[in-house]
């Protein structure tokens, strides 16, 4: 593309939204300048966020195709629920094949399907329209993990061989809103939901730097999964009422922990090693990511709430709930720990940064939807695995048309 500058509209309006658009003023280069979401009202309130940061003079749309037809809106962010994510492709491509307007690229959140079939589908439309695309998986692009990576494989990997074992942890109380927690709109439980983070940074971790995603191959996937928390009668009530009697995870629940180990072979045949652990049943002071990147002779470790900056509230100090401190924070008194800059912290930034300056110099992102593609295929063998209670060599048949009991709300813990 020609420009120097890139135009971004958004899909949604929502949490990850207002999480970019802080992220924003940490990246150079783009404004966001529209926004689009269920309601005008909510889209408007994003886009003066946006517009009081200065990242750019948004301003709301009534439809994805609206936004399309503005030449000056060069790119889409996909930020809306995980349901709406092929509805929302097809406008986009329908919007270009029209001719209604031109873009460069499209950058979609987490995960990028419900199921390896949407997943394949979204790969497949972003082609068909001839688009870059960018798969939003941020803490690939956090510091930590970055500078992590690379300081180990230059010490440590050429003086004594290779990584061989990366574990990857996220885990916090619960999602924000109930779409999230029924599998059937989400795609599955917390292992749709957060493992995809876990087993994409922990792929990054053991890929050599500079080597394509895919050196490594994936041979083995074993996974377990449970409700251990949300389902007990009293949890179970309280997603009932949050959800205005929508949620019955008594009996329609997802899983709130999950785990899953991949055995990969890297180009020379050596087996490495994913464990990856995510939960929506962990109490602490908020969202805890842990990372650990092991080879023979070294080791590296992040936890994102061993935190430089702690504040102390006494007893007598009565707060009011918020999520100020940290994301899901769960308290407001004692010794909390403050991530200070969250949206760089988490990779936001870093991702940001990566997929403007690709779809401006013309080039598909690192971390493109073919990245997102064997994500949503590594999760769904872990269901399959989960509901066989095998491993699963990999790829197995019937992949394609695999789809979690979880997502189809069929699955319960109880009955087994
Ligand atoms: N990278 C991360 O760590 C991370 C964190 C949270 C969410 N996410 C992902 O981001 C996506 C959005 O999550 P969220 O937490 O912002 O959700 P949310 O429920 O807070 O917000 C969703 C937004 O999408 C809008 N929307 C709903 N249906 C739509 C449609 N058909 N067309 C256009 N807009 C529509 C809603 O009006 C709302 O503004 C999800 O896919 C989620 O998995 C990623």
């Amino acid at each position: 593309m020609n420009k120097k500058r890139l135009g971004v509209g958004f899909i949604g309006a929502g949490f990850i939204t207002q999480f970019h658009i802080q992220s924003w003023v940490g990246v150079r280069n783009a404004d966001i300048l529209g926004i689009v979401s269920l309601s005008m009202e909510e889209s408007e309130q994003a886009a003066a966020l946006a517009r009081s940061l200065n990242v750019g003079s948004a301003k709301p749309y009534e439809s994805i195709t609206a936004m399309v037809a503005n030449p000056d809106i060069d790119a889409i962010w996909i930020c809306a629920p995980n349901y709406t994510r092929i509805e929302n492709m097809e406008e986009i491509v329908k919007a270009i094949e029209d001719g209604k307007g031109e873009l460069a690229g499209v950058a979609c959140e987490k995960p990028l399907g419900r199921n390896a079939r949407e997943a394949k589908k979204m790969l497949e439309l972003v082609k068909k329209a001839n688009l870059l695309d960018g798969y939003l998986e941020d803490q690939i692009f956090s510091t930590a993990v970055s500078r992590g990576k690379e300081i180990v494989w230059a010490r440590g990997a050429q003086f004594a061989g290779r990584p061989y074992l990366a574990r990857a942890s996220e885990e916090h109380s619960g999602p924000h809103m109930p779409w999230f927690w029924e599998g059937t709109l989400q795609g599955g439980g917390v292992i749709n939901d957060m493992m995809c983070h876990s087993v994409e940074v922990a792929r990054y971790l053991l890929t050599p730097p500079g080597a394509d995603r895919r050196v490594l191959t994936p041979v083995k996937v074993t996974a377990y999964a449970n409700c251990l928390k949300w389902q007990a009668p009293e949890y179970a009530k309280m997603l009932s009422e949050t959800s205005g009697g929508k949620l019955d995870y008594i009996n329609r629940p997802a899983e709130d922990f999950g785990r899953g180990l991949i055995e990969y072979k890297d180009q020379e045949g050596k087996q490495v090693v994913v464990e990856a652990t995510t939960s929506w049943c962990y109490m602490g002071a908020g969202l805890r990511l842990s990372l650990e990147l092991l080879g023979p002779e070294y080791s590296m470790g992040i936890n994102s709430l061993d935190t430089g900056l702690k504040v102390f509230f006494s007893r007598n100090v009565a707060g009011k709930e918020g999520e100020d401190l940290i994301e899901k924070q769960n308290a407001e008194s004692g010794l909390m720990p403050v991530v200070s800059d969250e949206a760089s912290e988490y990779g936001y930034v870093g991702e940001n940064r990566h997929m403007i300056q690709s779809f401006l110099s013309g080039k598909r992102p690192e971390e493109n939807f073919e990245d997102g593609l064997d994500v949503t295929e590594l999760l769904m063998a872990a269901y399959m695995s989960v509901e066989k209670e095998t491993t699963i060599n990999f790829p197995p048949a019937g992949l394609d048309s695999f789809i979690p009991a979880v997502a189809k709300g069929e699955w319960n813990p109880k009955n087994k």
